[in-house]
Formats: structure tokens, sequence, C-alpha cells
């Protein structure tokens, strides 16, 4: 997990299979513009070593935005930050991917000042829900665009690559989802064909529009009950995105140890599932639940190229170096306190957010 990767379209080499998986953070400005706290909690993490930073979801529309304080890549105006923050990291000596996305039903209209958008009006049981707009062929269309021209700014910036942001039932998730997409035309409905093209089209588009030495990488999910991913259409989708020329598929599995909702006995490991669905021309990155070098060994040896972390590098902003020194490293678990929270590079901002996230912070949200 230490040597170096190379990935094969772009010729890019990166350090280590380790990465900084996207995290939300609320730390930029409340315009999209980034913020400096933002970039010093992302450079100290490419310091620490890890081969792969990438960014928080960054909304590529106004419309799409999910969080306060998020970061943005809808407008040129964005580039100065954007700038910035792929020099930061690169000069650290890290790989810079900036995670873009729309948030669709789950932008809410209090931030947008729009009405949610998403593949089809439905109603879901989840906390603050809105019903959404169904989606016109222009939202669409422009949509696809907004990704393109969102992932040519990066590249402008000088980042690495994008990872888009197809999991957690967001937008590009939506419009995979059995029950929130039941559209008649060509972009939903019963066909996985079609409820998965708006993430292929995206993928193709962001390709034609960015160098061979951009990477791009897709995160998808395998399961969401509610919003009806199921775990056999994921792994074709996973599948397809290879096709396409993802330089890499993001299984994002909160769980890497877990079942699925769909086949609890199965013996075999869901990064295994992934690695099998995939050509082994295409690299796998794997997230969820990783928190020492013997565990990230373990999902290598299920089939992971690489090993997102989240949780762990928020107090950890070093941790491949410390795992590097000893493989049994153990860092210590949440709850931290605050102070251990703002020594590992976080601001009073984004330890605030870090409070609604259970057992995360000792005056924070207890543990369930
Ligand atoms: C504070 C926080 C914010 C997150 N924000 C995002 C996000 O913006 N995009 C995303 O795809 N996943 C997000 N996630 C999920 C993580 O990327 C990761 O998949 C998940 O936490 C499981 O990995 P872990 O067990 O290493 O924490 C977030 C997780 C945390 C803890």
């Amino acid at each position: 997990m230490f040597a170096p990767y190379t990935f094969a379209r772009s010729q890019r080499t990166v350090a280590n299979r380790f990465v900084v998986a996207a995290m939300t953070n609320m730390q930029s400005h409340p315009d999209g513009q980034l913020h400096p706290r933002e970039l010093a909690w992302l450079r100290l993490r490419a310091e620490g070593g890890f081969g792969i930073v990438t960014t928080c979801a960054a909304h590529v529309r106004i419309d799409g935005q999910g969080w306060p304080g998020e970061l943005g890549v809808f407008a040129d105006h964005l580039l100065p930050g954007l700038t910035d923050l792929a020099g930061s990291i690169t000069d650290a000596g890290s790989l810079g991917l900036v995670q873009i996305f729309h948030g669709g039903m789950r932008a809410p209209s209090a931030l947008t000042g729009q009405t949610p958008w998403s593949a089809t009006a439905f109603q879901i049981d989840r906390p603050g829900f809105e019903v959404p707009r169904p989606a016109t062929e222009s939202d669409i269309l422009d949509t696809i665009e907004a990704f393109a021209s969102a992932a040519a700014r990066c590249e402008a910036a000088g980042f690495g690559g994008v990872e888009l942001h197809g999991a957690h039932g967001y937008l590009l998730a939506q419009f995979l989802g059995r029950n929130t997409n039941t559209r008649s035309d060509r972009w939903g409905g019963a066909s996985l064909k079609n409820r998965a093209r708006l993430l292929l089209e995206t993928l193709r588009a962001v390709r034609a529009r960015t160098s061979e030495r951009f990477i791009i990488g897709v995160r998808i999910s395998p399961e969401i009950t509610d919003i009806g991913i199921e775990l056999d259409e994921s792994l074709q989708v996973a599948a397809w995105l290879a096709d396409a020329g993802a330089d890499f598929v993001h299984a994002s599995l909160w769980d890497a140890w877990g079942k699925t909702r769909a086949h609890p006995s199965d013996p075999v490991p869901l990064t295994t599932r992934f690695r099998a669905a995939l050509p082994s021309a295409c690299p796998l990155m794997v997230a969820g639940g990783v928190w020492t070098p013997r565990q990230a060994a373990e999902i290598q040896e299920q089939g992971a190229d690489f090993i997102a972390m989240a949780r762990v590098a928020i107090a950890h902003p070093d941790w491949p170096r410390r795992a590097q020194a000893d493989p049994e490293y153990s860092p210590s678990r949440p709850p931290y306190t605050p102070q251990v929270l703002a020594e590992a590079g976080l601001s009073d901002v984004f330890i605030d957010y870090m409070r609604r996230w259970a057992g995360f912070v000792t005056d924070g949200k207890p543990a369930k």
C-alpha cells in the first residue's frame, strides 16, 4: 500500500494508495469561494503523506449546493481560490482531486433560493425533505455541461483530477435510483441503462472537456434503500463506468466489512464483488471503516487498489507516515476533544459541524 501507483491513461503517479476521502466541512465562504481554513485543513493531510487528497463535495451549479460553507466550482471567479488549493496540495507532494457534485433533491431551497429538482417528483421519509420538481430536458443537459465546465475549471486550477459524486443519494444517485427515477424518457424508468445515462453522459462530457493527463474517477454507493439503489445494479454501473473510461471507480461502503441487505449471508466481501465487476485495468478505491494499517491491508487483499479514509484522517492528518513507520499503528478513536481536533487543523466551524456526528466530539451529539 506504500508503493507508488501510476494511472494508465494520464500517466500520473501518486506516492501511495492512501486517499483522504471527500469530507464536507462547511469551511468555505458562503458564496462558495475557498476560505484559507479549508486550504489549511487539506494541506495538512497532503503534508501528512496521503497520496491523494480529495476536497469536500463541491457544487457545479448554484442550484446544486447541499450545505452552507460548501466549496463551489460553478464559475470562473472561484478560480483564484481553487488555484491556491491545487498548488498547495501539489507542493506538499500529493495529488488533489475535487469531488464535483449536484445535490438534486438534497439542495435545500433555504440555501439555493430555488425549488430542488431531481429525476422525478417523489416523496421519501427524510428530515426536512422537500418534494423536488421533475427535471426538464434542459435541466439535464445544462447540468451535464456544468459538470464538464467545472471539471475543466478544476484542471485549469491545477488539480490532478475530479471525482464525480454518484454516491450517497445526491443528484447523480437520484437518477440511478429505481424509486427516485420513474421517468418515461431516455433518462430514466425501469431500464438501468436509462437511469445510468446521466452519470455516463456526465463522465463522457467531462472526459471530452479535459486532457488525457486529468484523472476522472466516479464514486458510487452499493445500496441505498429509500432511493432504490441495489447492489446488483451498482455492480453493473461500475462495469459501465469502467467501459466509459473512468480512471477509477470508488465504492463508498461506510463499513467495508458490512453485509448487504440484498445478500446478508454472502460470504464474498463487497470489495471483492466490486473488484470482480471491474476490468483489471480499472483501479478500485474503497472507503468504509478503515482505521489501522492492518485493516487497510485486509481490504487491499480483498481487491482494493486504493483505500480512502475519512474519519481517521480527521484527527490523524499524518496517518500514512505513522502507518508506514509502524504496521501495528492503532490511532485513537472518537470521541475527541475540541482541542485535539483544533490541533489536527480543524477550524471552529468544522469542529462545530463534527459535533453533529454521533460520538465524534466529546461535547457534541452523544454516541448512539
Ligand atoms: C465529516 C464528514 C463529511 C463527509 N462528506 C462527504 C462528502 O462531501 N462527500 C462524500 O462522498 N462523502 C462524504 N463523507 C463520507 C466519507 O467520504 C466516507 O465515505 C465515510 O466517512 C466512510 O469512511 P470512514 O469510515 O473512513 O470515515 C463524509 C464523511 C464525514 C465523516
